[in-house]
């Protein structure tokens, strides 16, 4: 496997392999958490570059970069190597009492390639627990505990998250334990409900407005939201909305808090999405595609409003087991240096404008694309039963990801309607192997529906 092969085949998807290990599975963990059928999954063994090699041989081209977090690609040497090299000398040490220098020098690179005046850092492992820092941060700067999010928002799974993430069968069963300190509004979505405003937003600020200055509600401290939603549908609000928030933000005393857990590190074509608006958040979480694989998050501040926590007295009130992990931050450090030196962002943008031109020319082909959008190596292909009445294809998407799949690639659905194709290929991943998964796709889509591909496929 070399990282930039074609899928092979030793055995049908999934192969025996595979299907011995689901029943194992099954047998031991709880059901509700890994997905099995007869068609999925495939069982990693090992990866390299965009390639993933399952326990029966199979090789896959990974479309997903394993849930966004390999945009430097699967197992990149350097990142091997420096785990190796740290965790000779340490692999866990004290993160809030006895510290390394290599948290230090995170942070500091993290102050470096962050926007504006963001310069003090919370660590943490998980994306989740990251937004629980941005949440905490912001009460504790605005003494204000409301929040606005979006609908359709994904911020996590754990308490403080699942109040701000959107999808109600995530949050049902818990409801009577989870706070109510977060309205959602609308995020501006030009496919599914085209604003009639010039902006394509101005109503969805109003509401904005109208929350913050509602007297009835809990006071508001912070509006949370991802540039660009990933988990929700891939949906890229208008050029201009990220700003305008920003500005009825500051003239409310109000915090804008971007999650760019997804969009970070290079997905979208630069280092974090609000890059491409030139705004500067006022306190940005990062997660996924900080290492080449270790799960480390943070979440960064200004000065100014990272002191409104105050002083450690000798026991901080926010902090976790494996905050600052040595490994964590030596990978991160090092994932940050690849992207640097092997222009790996300049790529993101460039291969995402090329994926996102040839993925429109096939929706020409094929009604059941419905629509195309993203930025950079961040990219929604909307799968619909009806490209008029926009009818969400759920079950064709979940039929096509695992035709994807039986063809070597591997592919997640998201969006509410769970009918959109989430591509976020690792950046390196070469034209051949996109070349290859378009034709797939192009081929099942032909397939499905070869009555609906009327419309000439042409440049
Ligand atoms: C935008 C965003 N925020 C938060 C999270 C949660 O991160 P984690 O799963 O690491 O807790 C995710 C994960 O998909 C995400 O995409």
């Amino acid at each position: 496997m070399t990282g930039r092969d074609l899928p092979k085949f030793q055995t049908a998807i999934p192969g025996p392999h595979s299907k011995e290990l689901a029943k194992r599975l099954r047998a031991v963990e709880c059901s509700q958490i890994t997905y099995i059928s007869d068609r999925f999954p495939v069982f990693w063994k090992s990866a390299l570059g965009a390639n993933v090699c399952d326990e029966d041989g199979n090789i896959f081209v990974d479309f997903g970069s394993a849930f966004g977090v390999q945009g430097i690609g699967h197992t990149h040497p350097r990142i091997v190597r420096i785990i190796q090299e740290q965790s000779e000398k340490l692999i866990h040490g004290m993160g809030d009492v006895h510290p390394t220098e290599l948290k230090i020098r995170l942070a500091e690179k993290l102050r470096d390639i962050t926007p504006g005046d963001l310069s003090q850092v919370i660590f943490s492992s998980s994306g989740a627990e990251a937004v629980e820092s941005a949440l905490k941060t912001a009460c504790m700067y605005t003494k204000k505990a409301g929040v606005i999010a979006f609908e359709d928002a994904y911020h996590g799974l754990t308490y403080g998250t699942l109040a701000a993430t959107h999808r109600l069968d995530f949050k049902e069963p818990f409801l009577k334990q989870i706070g109510r300190f977060v309205t959602h509004v609308p995020f501006p979505d030009s496919y599914h409900s085209p604003s009639t405003s010039k902006s394509g937003f101005d109503e969805i600020l109003v509401q904005v407005d109208k929350r913050i200055k509602s007297r009835w509600e809990e006071p508001v401290g912070a509006v949370l939201l991802e540039p660009i939603q990933g988990r929700g549908g891939v949906a890229v609000p208008p050029d201009g909305f990220l700003s305008a928030l920003k500005v009825l933000c500051e003239a409310n005393g109000v915090l804008l808090i971007l999650d760019e857990i997804m969009t970070g590190f290079g997905r979208t074509g630069a280092w974090f999405a609000c890059e491409h608006e030139n705004v500067v958040p006022d306190l940005l979480v990062a997660g996924k595609g900080m290492t080449g694989g270790f799960p480390i998050s943070a979440c960064i501040g200004s000065e100014q409003i990272m002191s409104a926590w105050g002083t450690s007295g000798g026991e901080s009130i926010h902090t976790s087991t494996f905050l600052g992990s040595p490994l964590g931050a030596a990978a991160a450090l090092e994932t940050i240096r690849v992207l640097e030196d092997e222009n790996l962002i300049r790529r993101s943008e460039q291969l995402g404008e090329k994926l996102i031109g040839k993925l429109r020319l096939l929706s020409k082909k094929h009604s059941m694309i419905g629509d195309v959008r993203g930025k950079g190596l961040m990219i929604g292909v909307e799968i619909v039963r009806d490209r008029n009445s926009k009818e969400p294809g759920a079950e064709e998407t979940t039929q096509l990801i695992e035709e994807l799949l039986a063809d070597g690639i591997i592919v997640l659905p998201c969006g509410p309607g769970h009918n959109v194709l989430s591509i976020t290929p690792p950046f390196v991943i070469t034209e051949e192997q996109v070349d290859y998964a378009i034709g797939c796709l192009d081929r099942r889509l032909g397939e499905r529906m070869p009555e609906l591909t009327h419309e000439p496929f042409s440049n």
